[in-house]
């Protein structure tokens, strides 16, 4: 703007002198107004426009996330603002497709998991114009199903995976396919609720801490002042904030894996204890609770031992019992806890501070048993 200013003083100089030329004068004004005019607009459409261009960019990208009871498929339209994700999760701007079972289910045959993938993938290109496919990102995470496997049966099932994500047609890298750390899991889940909650970028203090119960981990997630165990600690700068988090995934914590761990829990201590002929207990399902082993959508290694330890309980609904059959499977190897304090195993956990989400199976469990609100986490 400042050349216009510029451009505007010769025609005040005209003005000296207005009697010796006075039609030529008022031609002189009235071109020189126009300039002035024209490089008022072209800033103005410059400016316009650029904004336009450089500012605000619709864009896609698509998560897929490999759980160990399902997999599902998020597909995220934001805009890109100055150079900045701004994100909706709304109708809008999130929509999200699952299958069953997860990934971790095809261990026995990989290349079965194409197909599943497969329809995650087609979901996920109706959901993004074409024009737009092939700068779209796809990524899939795997979590905890899959890191029980053996490492070896991981990577056969993620390159089955990422045969089927190099055909998409959407922009893809191998590495974009993995199975991802328990500490990144629980960091995602804290970084994506505290920018849902509008708190990452304020004080750490004022942070909300996730606990996430999966099918086959739990994630605990949350700012600590206390000094932590390097393995236990990660550290997020976001604008001018330094996040000390404690992150820790808790392996076979998660809802389906614990009850299969607290049923051969019961069954071990019974076989211990009494006599063949007498029928143990399973006092955490309620009496006369039909176990649809079909329903449980395990792994298949995993349905048989659920075979054997649910046939040979009987469902007989004792709350006391089930609590403190459940805290001694979360004691379980705390004598062997090498720091000051073990919260659950021997796994380091320091005091729990501010507020807390609990997320996932959490929240199906309370909207069907208890009518509470609480946030989900996909
Ligand atoms: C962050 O720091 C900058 C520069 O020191 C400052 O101008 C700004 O107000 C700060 N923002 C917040 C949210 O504290
Ligand atoms: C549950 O178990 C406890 C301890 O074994 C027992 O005292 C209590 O009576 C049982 N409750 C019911 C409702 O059966």
């Amino acid at each position: 703007m400042e050349s216009a200013k510029l451009q505007y003083r010769p025609s005040r100089s005209s003005h000296r002198s207005p009697n010796r030329n006075s039609s030529k004068s008022k031609s002189r004004i009235f071109c020189y107004t126009s300039i002035v005019f024209i490089i008022a607009f072209l800033c103005y459409v410059f400016v316009f426009s650029s904004h336009v261009r450089f500012s605000v960019k619709r864009k896609y990208g698509i998560v897929i996330d490999g759980g160990s009871t399902g997999t599902r498929i998020h597909v995220f339209e934001y805009e890109v603002r100055n150079g900045v994700p701004v994100y909706d999760f709304g109708d809008k701007g999130l929509v999200s497709m699952r299958v069953n079972p997860g990934l971790s289910a095809y261990a026995e045959e990989p290349e079965m998991a194409s197909e599943s993938v497969g329809k995650l993938v087609e979901f996920g290109k109706q959901n993004v114009p074409q024009e737009y496919w092939s700068s779209t990102e796809i990524r899939l995470m795997a979590t905890a199903g899959m890191r029980l496997l053996d490492s070896g049966v991981q990577e056969k099932i993620l390159e089955v995976c990422r045969g089927v994500l190099r055909d998409s047609g959407l922009k893809f890298m191998d590495d974009w396919a993995s199975v991802i750390s328990g500490s990144d899991e629980g960091l995602y889940a804290w970084v994506i609720a505290n920018y849902a909650l509008g708190t990452l970028g304020s004080d750490p203090l004022q942070t909300t801490g996730i606990i996430e119960l999966g099918g086959a981990s739990a994630q605990v997630t949350f700012v600590s002042n206390e000094p932590m165990p390097p393995e236990y600690s990660r550290t997020i700068k976001f604008r001018n904030f330094t996040y000390r988090i404690y992150s820790h995934s808790l392996l076979q914590f998660g809802q389906n894996v614990a009850f299969d761990l607290l049923l051969e829990s019961l069954v071990a201590r019974g076989h211990h204890q009494a006599p063949e002929s007498v029928k143990l207990m399973d006092p955490c399902s309620p009496k006369g609770y039909p176990h649809n082993l079909m329903s449980l959508k395990l792994s298949p290694s995993s349905l048989s031992d659920r075979t054997r330890h649910l046939s040979s309980l009987y469902p007989s609904g004792n709350f006391s019992e089930c609590r403190s059959a459940s805290l001694s499977l979360l004691q379980k190897d705390k004598e062997s806890c090498p720091y000051k304090s073990c919260y659950i195993g021997s796994t380091f956990m320091p005091k729990l501070q501010g507020n807390f989400l609990a997320t996932e199976n959490f929240f199906y469990t309370s909207r069907v048993h208890i009518h509470l609100v609480i946030m989900p986490m996909c």
